[in-house]
């Protein structure tokens, strides 16, 4: 059987490019109106979509004055989305470093039974600065730090997701008996970072626990990827540099004891689609012409951690020097690996680069007729370089309509995607196995009980 390939819609703002909103293609609809993010889905489901996903960030931007930085709690909205679909996966972001252990396995383990099993955890350690003093923090912590947090983390939830047998309910009128003790297990987790008792309060969900999807590409984030992850978004620019972060993850996952087929790589991608090639270019300059470069300047400000770019002419060409050490970022360091990286080869102007940015902030940006785009596809898919893709339409939800209407069916027709839904969880669609149940090393032998770690 050929292999197929899997798609992801990531539903941000109006649309990937920094100025989409302002696009005539774009939604007219508030970014806190729950029917534009159904409308997303529904188009995504009916292309036959594995998943959506949204995104999250803890504070708002500084540049809220010229640019959309509004939207809806992701984990509420999913669980909108749960009701609003019927096959396609759910993903929402939530972070390590900002939210109980607890609240957050509930959370999804409610929102897997809500949607029959398809729900997915973007598993981010959040590297905005700003979002520390929106929890109480003393001041943002270290790279390493909230990786080191983030690993005692995915025990803990892991944990709890174990802390049921899939028999435990009995839900016996008849006999009066609700559930099997014997398959419900405390945790008695005492970590560095965490204390959690458990067992969770709600039995096990239809896929054991959410899939676990990751999005950090700098060297500790590969490794966490490697460990934990099931599906891997990532950031690349080019070909070149998707096929080594691929054979590289790839290679971990297996220094890990895990097959490298249960984690999929699905790089992201902004496709602006035109009936013809030039229509796409055209298309791509219209929405150059509404972006700002201030508000790209800011936001390569925040990706490098709060470093100031204010001195830079936007017509200077630039070179690796105006950028601070990625090593030294505590921000979003693989992200700043990437802009880096692009300076280095192609010596753009500020300007150049924030318009490059402005596109889908890093990710692949392409234009081009609907068989060019299946082209890039099938070349990336086969070439080893993703095994499917974060599709990011710039502008939404009218660039993903034709997506839907023009490129899934070219790619179905080369054999490359699927014809109709073939799972019915998230990790049926993605070709995941669905984990067994391990009670954590340190769990009591029963619900009562008490031996602690
Ligand atoms: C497609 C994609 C989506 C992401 N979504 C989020 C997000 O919603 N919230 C967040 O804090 N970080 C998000 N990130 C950032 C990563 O999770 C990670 O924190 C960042 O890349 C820095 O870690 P690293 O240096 O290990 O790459 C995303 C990254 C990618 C590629």
């Amino acid at each position: 059987m050929t292999k197929h390939l899997h798609l992801n819609l990531f539903i941000h703002g109006r649309g990937h490019h920094e100025a989409s909103w302002r696009h005539p293609g774009a939604s007219t609809l508030p970014l806190t109106d729950i029917r534009y993010y159904a409308e997303c889905a529904r188009i995504a489901e009916a292309g036959l979509f594995d998943s959506i996903f949204l995104a999250d960030s803890l504070g708002v931007g500084d540049d809220v004055a010229s640019a959309p930085r509004t939207w809806l709690e992701p984990v509420t909205t999913l669980a909108a989305l749960a009701g609003a679909t019927n096959r396609i996966g759910l993903i929402a972001t939530c972070s390590t470093t900002y939210t109980e252990p607890f609240n957050l396995a509930r959370q999804f383990a409610s929102i897997d039974h809500m949607s029959n099993g398809r729900v997915g955890w973007n598993i981010v350690t959040t590297w905005l600065a700003t979002a520390s003093g929106n929890y109480g923090g003393a001041g943002p912590l270290s790279h390493a730090e909230r990786y080191e947090r983030a690993e005692e983390y995915m025990r803990v939830v892991s944990g709890l997701w174990d802390s049921w047998s899939d028999d435990a309910i009995l839900d016996d009128r008849a006999t009066g008996a609700y559930a099997r003790t014997d398959g419900i297990r405390a945790l008695n987790h005492a970590g560095r970072f965490y204390q959690v008792t458990g067992p969770l309060n709600l039995p096990r969900s239809p896929q054991g626990r959410p899939v676990f999807v990751q999005a950090g590409s700098s060297e500790t984030g590969r490794r966490f990827a490697a460990r934990y992850a099931e599906a891997v978004f990532t950031a690349q620019m080019e070909k070149a540099t998707a096929k080594d972060f691929y054979a590289d993850l790839k290679r971990l996952v297996v220094e890990e004891g895990r097959k490298p087929e249960h984690v999929l790589i699905l790089p992201g991608l902004s496709p602006v689609i035109g009936g013809t090639e030039a229509e796409a270019q055209r298309i791509a300059r219209e929405l150059n012409d509404l972006s700002d470069p201030e508000v790209g300047r800011k936001r390569l400000s925040g990706r490098f951690g709060g470093h100031d770019f204010s001195h830079l002419p936007l017509d200077k060409t630039l070179s690796p020097e105006d950028f601070p050490d990625p090593g030294t970022v505590e921000a979003a360091r693989s992200r700043t690996e990437v802009i880096i990286g692009l300076v280095r080869r192609e010596k753009p102007t500020l300007r150049q680069l924030l318009g490059y940015l402005a596109g889908a902030r890093g990710h692949f940006v392409t234009a081009g007729s609907p068989e060019q785009i299946a082209d890039l596809i099938e070349d990336w898919f086969r070439d080893g370089a993703a095994d499917g893709f974060n599709v990011m339409p710039p502008v939404l939800p009218s660039m993903l309509e034709v997506f839907v209407a023009e490129v899934v069916p070219l790619l179905q027709r080369r054999g490359l995607f699927r014809t109709e839904y073939d799972g019915d969880t998230l990790r049926a669609l993605y070709g995941l196995p669905r984990p067994d149940v391990r009670f954590h090393a340190g769990a009591n032998e029963a619900l009562q009980g008490g031996a602690s770690t």
